[in-house]
């Protein structure tokens, strides 16, 4: 079973309840009609009801079992503005303001998740990154002890010889651009998490990646990796992490006994934390095309309550396993 497989499954054993704002979208309502059939996960559209149904109606989509949440038509549409103003009023924000913001309905779906009415949200698919994290960043904000959210991918690698039967955890390549020693570290902690929730992971080893290791060059951007490395093992002392390391070290036995004598981790990295968004990116991208890894994701972590990122040329399919995850995070919660 591919490890999408195996976190659909989970999934459908506890349903959660995933909002999806984008919910005139036509891949969007393709996708919650098989969710439904696959009995994955609660679903609502966000959206005006008519259009919705238009919509669907137009695709020959059947929206039985699928709910609908019309922000502005919502009984809970005041409550939300207020909060909204009311947390953001230190910063500008006004009830006029809020009340338009909160006809948003990634807004909307964010707010309706923190006063608990359902588990996580799944957008982008014609949202940018940014519009789709900002109401998730403002409103659901970060769990207890992280400050920050990072985008991981499950990479599925058909070498075997890697990783946990070759599936391993990138972290970050999509979300914090230029990411301090601290960030570095809590994205350490919360991909081990990741490791552990999605892909069943029980023993993540968390390699902090750099062109150096242990010291073997000199450089602001290794003295980062290395503090970073100091973090992590504060922020979870139990988690078996070593750096900085560079990626050989970390996946090739030989070489990581080599240059890292004893390590737990070098030469059995399951985890890989790279050391900024450019080399992240660039990272699974190469893996994904050169090894034909299937990469899973980007998978937000470090939110309070899940929130999910699509690509915008995303597939029907990739929606439908995106809300899998989502749910399989809020069940962890
Ligand atoms: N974690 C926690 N909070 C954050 C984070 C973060 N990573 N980033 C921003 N915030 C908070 C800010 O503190 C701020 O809070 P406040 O308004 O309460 O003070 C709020 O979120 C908004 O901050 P902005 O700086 O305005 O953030 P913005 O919305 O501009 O950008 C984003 C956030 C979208 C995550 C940005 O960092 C970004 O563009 N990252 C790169 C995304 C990207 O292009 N990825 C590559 C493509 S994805 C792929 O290829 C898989």
């Amino acid at each position: 079973m591919s490890v999408i497989d195996v976190i659909k499954e989970k999934a459908k054993s506890r349903k959660m309840h995933i909002l999806l704002p984008e919910g005139t979208e036509p891949r969007t309502i393709q996708a919650v009609e098989k969710i439904v059939a696959q009995g994955i996960a609660e679903v609502s559209l966000l959206g005006n009801a008519e259009e919705i149904q238009a919509k669907a109606n137009e695709l020959g989509v059947s929206l039985s079992g699928v709910g609908i949440i019309d922000p502005e038509k919502s009984e809970f549409f005041a409550d939300y503005a207020n909060q909204y103003y009311e947390m953001r009023k230190a910063k500008g924000m006004d009830p006029e303001k809020a009340a338009k913001q909160m006809k948003d309905t990634l807004f909307f779906a964010c707010m309706h998740i923190k006063n608990n009415r359902a588990d996580g949200m799944v957008a982008g698919a014609i949202n940018t990154t940014g519009n789709t994290l900002r109401p998730g960043l403002q409103i659901i904000k970060t769990t207890p002890g992280i400050k920050n959210v990072s985008g991981c991918f499950i990479m599925d690698i058909p070498n075997k010889a890697y990783g946990h039967n070759g599936v391993m955890v990138f972290a970050d390549c999509a979300v914090t651009i230029d990411p301090t020693s601290d960030q570095l570290a809590e994205s350490a902690v919360m991909s081990a998490r990741t490791a552990k929730a999605l892909c069943g992971i029980s023993d993540p080893k968390v390699a902090m990646l750099s062109f150096s290791t242990k010291g073997s060059a000199k450089h602001e951007n290794v003295d980062k990796v290395a503090e970073a490395t100091a973090k992590a093992h504060e922020l979870d002392p139990e988690l078996m992490l070593d750096g900085e390391l560079q990626a050989d070290a970390a996946l090739v036995e030989s070489v990581g006994q080599l240059k890292s004598p004893g390590s737990p981790v070098a030469g059995h990295a399951n985890v890989l934390i790279f050391p900024d968004l450019q080399s992240g990116n660039i990272g699974y991208k190469l893996v994904q095309r050169l090894a034909g890894a299937e990469a899973v994701g980007p998978i937000c972590q470090g939110f309070a309550r899940p929130i999910n990122d699509l690509s915008r040329g995303c597939s029907v399919e990739d929606i439908v396993s995106v809300v899998a995850i989502t749910a399989v995070q809020a069940q962890n919660l």
